[in-house]
């Protein structure tokens, strides 16, 4: 994807990250011990972006060194505090990951700390997709933006060629004195009016515009993940801890599950697994999960992969072939075949298979819910699901990672997240 522009550079608060609650809680923190008064939380709010020093002087009228002590004594707080009461504007990743990917020079520049920056990146995991970080250093209390976007680009760039992302007015009037493309991201602290005033050349409320400017038209297409694996080998729990990692890495991430997702699809599942159903043909089960697949596909899955976001399905067509195919012994072909409609929409580009023999999965299962009807299955029914699985797994070891699912919830789920991170970094 060949993008207008070679370099985008961001500011971080307000732009990438909410940082609003740390910053604001270590600036009343620092005011409080210099025995001042804290001001209210609107005029709190106006220390998000701007140098600290500058407006400690001019909101809580302190002078040059009251402010300087201020500083410090924000910094103390922050430092190891502060700096984690934030989070990443939720999309922000993908957007960062898909301008990495089609080979822009992505970078930060700001004026918190250089370190903080890094360890922040770092912190977040969006370090993979920058190729440079710009802060001030610990000796200076205010820096010139100009200063920092111009260190923030790779030498010799001709400022035409950069676009730079900021909520502040004094993102975009440095960005604009040197003649970089500036976007205004109105969702940060800007106030009413300010970033079309500072002269942006566009300015959005919303990050997912902001996202399709910065690429042209073209959001970025999303991320599909699957897991699978026997009954009773602890998805549910790992889906919940993967979708808080993601979440913290700056994704939206779309939690569904199949047979269901969506509420016609959810009506199948309730048909399928009923134990009112015993006695349905295996073509007619294998015709049911497919139908209540390609609903779920066209309403939830697509929907979100076409607007960036990724998709954590609890199952998709592995469990068909394995409980399908083999475990009702309907073939793969056929399976596959009945399952074109929604797997020519959209595939899994990962999927993890929890792998846990079938003594362990039955002890678990024995303290849990009731059974349903596929779970009342005899044990040879369990052992070629498992053989569905175990060829699956060999015939395509790219896309499914096996994950030794006996082990304790973190260290199942340190596997998880190194195939996940591996995915989403490359
Ligand atoms: P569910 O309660 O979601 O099971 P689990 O918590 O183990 O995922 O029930 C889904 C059942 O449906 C499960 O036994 C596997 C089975 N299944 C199929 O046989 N084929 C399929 O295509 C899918 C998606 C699930």
């Amino acid at each position: 994807m060949a993008l207008r522009y070679d370099c985008y550079l961001f500011d971080f608060d307000g732009t990438i990250a909410d940082t609003g609650e740390g910053i604001t809680k270590s600036v009343a923190y620092s005011l409080e011990k210099l025995g001042r008064p804290v001001p209210d939380q609107a005029i709190l709010d106006r220390f998000i972006g701007p140098p600290l020093h500058d407006s400690y002087m001019q909101y809580c009228g302190l002078n040059e060194e009251e402010a300087e002590r201020a500083v410090a004594l924000y910094r103390e707080r922050y430092t190891d505090v502060g700096l984690y009461e934030s989070h990443l504007y939720p999309g922000i990743a993908m957007l960062l990951r898909a301008l990495h990917r089609a080979g822009a020079w992505v970078a930060i520049a700001s004026a918190k700390p250089q370190f903080m920056l890094e360890r922040l990146a770092k912190h977040y995991g969006i370090d993979a997709y920058l190729d440079n970080i710009v802060g001030i250093g610990l000796d200076r209390h205010s820096a010139d933006k100009r200063d920092l976007i111009l260190r923030a680009l790779p030498e010799g760039t001709e400022p035409g060629r950069a676009c730079m992302a900021g909520d502040r007015r004094f993102d975009i009037g440095a960005a604009k004195a040197l003649g970089l493309f500036a976007v205004g991201a109105d969702y940060g602290y800007s106030e009413p009016g300010e970033l079309l005033a500072a002269g942006a050349d566009a300015v959005f409320e919303d990050l997912y515009a902001m996202a399709e400017c910065l690429l042209d038209g073209q959001a970025p297409r999303g991320v599909f993940i699957s897991l699978e694996g026997s009954d009773g080998c602890g998805k549910s729990t790992q889906i919940a801890l993967l979708k808080e990692h993601l979440q913290r890495r700056g994704f939206d991430v779309v939690l569904t599950r199949e047979p269901g997702g969506c509420p016609i699809s959810e009506r199948i599942r309730e048909v399928i697994l009923s134990l009112d159903s015993k006695g349905m043909s295996s073509e007619c089960e294998a015709l049911l999960y497919a139908a209540s697949r390609v609903e779920h596909v066209r309403e939830v899955v697509e929907p979100a992969l076409k607007s960036g976001k990724i998709v954590i399905c609890d199952r998709f067509l592995d469990s068909s072939i394995a409980y399908q195919a083999y475990g009702r012994e309907l073939g793969e072909a056929f399976v596959r075949q009945i399952n074109e409609p929604a797997t020519r929409r959209a595939m899994p580009q990962r999927t993890l298979l929890l792998e846990l023999n079938r003594d362990q999965a039955r002890r678990r299962m024995a303290n849990g819910a009731p059974l349903d009807r596929l779970e009342i299955e005899k044990e040879d029914f369990f052992a070629r699901v498992q053989q569905g699985y175990d060829a699956l797994a060999k015939a395509e070891p790219e896309r499914i990672v096996r994950i030794d699912a006996s082990r304790g919830i973190d260290q199942v789920f340190s596997d998880v997240r190194a195939a996940i991170d591996g995915l989403l970094d490359t």
